[in-house]
């Protein structure tokens, strides 16, 4: 059974208590998107599938790799048909997003089916043996408009952590997924942050991405949105108050050139 945790019209909180949640299923975060990841308790580092459904068409962002795609395929294939699934986002090429996209597409069968990315990305994507057509985003003004007029904005975040790295804003919901960004590591995961999540950013950031000038930059341009949660790739959802206390937090968070001085600093992260 799909778990709520939206929000009710009248803007009244219907929270569901995280230690309420259960990890095994589809959990909706706002209406119409939905965690589709993979917890495994012994893990520090876990990736965030989503789902968007929109009226006929279904967008998956950020799907898996072969190892938890299985997982991630029966909770994709409890809440929609394969057929209606009509994108899928990559907003880079790691194989943690991108090495379970041939079997997905299998699944799929719809030859209709567009493979979302950047045209930098998309000469890696290739590798992985894809079959579908590639919708690049900077060849289509940074934007997908879905058939129901919902728009998703897509905005590059330069070197982070790949030089042709995208992010994808939703409008019609107001959350950026924001892939590698925002990510965290912790074996202590929750499906949303709470105070104390900036830690595990560090130890995530410090290690992947190139440098706090880049990062600062890729701040400054998410800052005019109006971003109601943010949906990272890896660690977890953040909203409420933790929106500007993890941008504020990244905006000074020194990383990658900026440390450099020892492998120590850059990837003692790395669990035993
Ligand atoms: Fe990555
Ligand atoms: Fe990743």
């Amino acid at each position: 059974m799909v778990k709520k945790t939206g929000k009710k019209k009248s803007g009244m909180s219907m929270a569901v208590k995280e230690e309420k949640l259960d990890y095994n299923e589809p959990i909706e975060i706002s209406e119409g998107i939905y965690w589709l990841g993979f917890y495994d308790k012994n893990a520090a580092f876990h990736s965030n599938p989503y789902i968007i459904k929109d009226g006929d068409e279904v967008v998956i962002i950020d799907p898996a790799g072969i190892t938890e795609y299985p997982q991630v395929a029966s909770k994709i294939f409890s809440m929609v048909n394969p057929s209606q699934i009509t994108h899928i986002v990559l907003h880079h090429q790691d194989p943690d997003l991108c090495a379970a996209v041939p079997m997905l597409e299998n699944a799929i069968e719809n030859k209709s089916l567009k493979l979302v990315t950047h045209s930098r990305a998309s000469v890696l994507i290739h590798y992985y043996g894809v079959k579908s057509d590639f919708y690049l985003v900077d060849k289509n003004n940074y934007t997908l408009t879905l058939k129901s007029g919902r728009r998703l904005k897509f905005m590059t975040t330069p070197f982070m952590h790949f030089p042709a790295a995208i992010v994808t804003y939703d409008e019609t919901s107001k959350i950026l997924f924001s892939s590698d960004i925002f990510g965290g590591l912790s074996k202590d995961w929750k499906l949303y942050a709470t105070e104390g999540y900036q830690e595990q950013m560090a130890a995530f950031h410090r290690g992947y991405m190139p440098s706090n000038k880049f990062l600062r930059s890729f701040i400054e341009k998410i800052k005019p949105l109006n971003i109601e949660m943010i949906l990272p790739q890896h660690g977890s959802i953040i909203k409420g108050d933790m929106v500007s206390k993890c941008m504020n937090f990244l905006k000074s968070l020194k990383c990658g050139i900026d440390l450099a001085s020892s492998d120590k600093e850059l990837y003692g992260w790395i669990p035993k």
